[in-house]
């Protein structure tokens, strides 16, 4: 295949994607036009991550978020204390009725003409109301644009601007146990973590899909990549175990995958666990004492209330995933990734930790973060090159005449009852990029949830 581009002409969407053969074309990163495309049919239609409930603990606390290009902001009602999701975008005439990252509020008035809005949305307060509009103008209809459906799983916050959207257990699926085994504490609670604070978020000139779908999707490129950070030894265990970059696990009886949900998108690096309960701690944090201590006794925790259960196959050394269509979940890092134009993307940074841990514990995981992750960590920044040059060297005329190889392992997928639905693979495999590439299609094409929820309707 030479191009997508049809010898007739033909420029539809499936043209550009070959799964079967694992090609896909270069215009679906760097054609605008599939990118305002891709604005409407997903973000505006997908259950999409928000944040998390200990962002805003309190009556009046807000943290703005994204969906999409769009910033939206999470408050918590300062009456009945609960959580909206509102488009910061004044009903007036369009102004940002928010503009710190996060905070406590009584009310948000517009810095242009002074509109007032309640933290549950109502529009309140309109300057020259008597005056100006006559007391005619009908407040209850110009409230802050509300998000049509919102879910918090477990503590963590999700939402879709679609009232067709399905369930958002419906929507992550087989995934479910994952996602609330992420945001358990590391002894095994529900809802156990908070967040650190700030959100780290910054901008890569390149467009979402090269993080999105390629991180727990492309376990390739760790060895060439990372290379350098191995040698570094930045893991919380500094040279021991070779360096890795992970912390040290206990051997628990598993096999390790690349998994694809070819339904619903889902998909990343996970672990089948070939036995019930939970895994020991092994001693990590070689310098502070106090931090191996603490982990030791939670994992205890752990295995007590795990005892006769298998862990979920993500989070707590399990793996990592994209829910569909672009974040990833782990239990120590959580991975959005905003478009921001087809060429520019946001790229953020939540991490969680046990919210009852001791500050010794939070700051040395805080600084394990740090070293690892975001825009100054060692490892994250290695992936960031080379996303930033994949964009312009598959812009040009000729470059775009040229498919991306997706073939490694394609047709050497199996399955496991501990995963149903899901197609398993060899732990290095292009497994889940493909599965987010059948669902990214479903999304482009449909007319409305109608057409891609129940999947595979046709
Ligand atoms: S734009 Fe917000 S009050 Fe006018
Ligand atoms: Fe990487």
């Amino acid at each position: 295949m030479a191009s997508f581009v049809h010898s007739n002409g033909d420029r539809s969407l499936s043209a550009l994607i070959d799964l079967d053969r694992g090609l896909v074309g270069r215009e679906i990163y760097v054609n605008e036009d599939i990118y305002r495309q891709e604005l409407e049919q997903i973000f505006a239609r997908a259950w999409l991550f928000i944040g998390h409930e200990s962002q805003v603990p309190n009556p009046g606390d807000f943290v703005v978020s994204r969906m999409g290009e769009e910033e939206v902001i999470l408050v918590r009602d300062r009456r009945d204390k609960r959580l909206h999701i509102f488009l910061n975008s004044c009903r007036h005439k369009g102004m940002k009725v928010c503009r710190y990252d996060d905070g406590n509020t009584l009310v948000f008035t517009c810095p242009f003409h002074g509109w007032s809005y309640d933290t549950d949305g109502r529009l309140v307060g309109v300057p020259y109301y008597d005056a100006a509009y006559h007391g005619e103008l009908d407040k209850s209809k110009w409230g802050l644009h509300e998000v049509a459906q919102m879910c918090n799983y477990y503590g963590s916050i999700w939402a879709t601007w679609d009232p067709k959207a399905p369930s958002f257990e419906d929507y992550v699926g087989a995934y479910a146990p994952s996602i609330r085994h992420c945001f358990q504490s590391t002894d095994g609670a529900d809802n156990g973590v908070e967040l650190f604070n700030p959100v780290v978020k910054w901008r890569i000139p390149t467009n979402w899909k090269f993080p999105g779908f390629s991180f727990a999707g492309d376990a390739a490129h760790a060895a060439m990549t990372h290379r350098s950070v191995n040698v570094a030894a930045i893991g919380p265990q500094g040279a021991m175990e070779g360096g890795s970059r992970s912390p040290m696990r206990t051997p628990f009886p598993s096999r390790s995958y690349s998994v694809g949900d070819h339904d619903l998108g889902h998909g990343g690096q996970n672990t089948i666990y070939d036995q019930t309960g939970a895994p020991s701690h092994t001693d990590t944090w070689q310098t502070i004492p106090e931090v191996d201590e603490y982990y030791r006794k939670t994992a205890e925790e752990k295995q007590k209330r795990y005892a006769g259960k298998h862990l979920p196959a993500g989070g707590h050394g399990g793996g990592h995933f994209c829910i569909f269509p672009n974040v990833i979940i782990d239990h120590w890092r959580i991975l959005p990734w905003h478009p921001h134009g087809v060429g520019m993307t946001e790229s953020w940074r939540l991490y969680p930790v046990d919210r009852n841990a001791p500050k010794v514990v939070k700051d040395a995981q805080r600084h394990y973060v740090m070293r690892y992750c975001g825009p100054t960590g060692l490892t994250e920044s290695d992936d960031m090159e080379n996303w930033n040059y994949c964009f312009p060297a598959s812009k040009g005329t000729i470059a775009q005449r040229l498919p991306y190889n997706f073939e490694m392992g394609l047709g050497h997928g199996e399955t496991d009852d501990q995963m149903p639905g899901l197609t398993l693979n060899y732990r290095i495999s292009e497994e889940p990029a493909r599965a987010r590439f059948r669902r990214w299609m479903e999304f482009m094409e449909a007319g409305s949830w109608d057409d891609i929820f129940p999947v595979r309707k046709k």
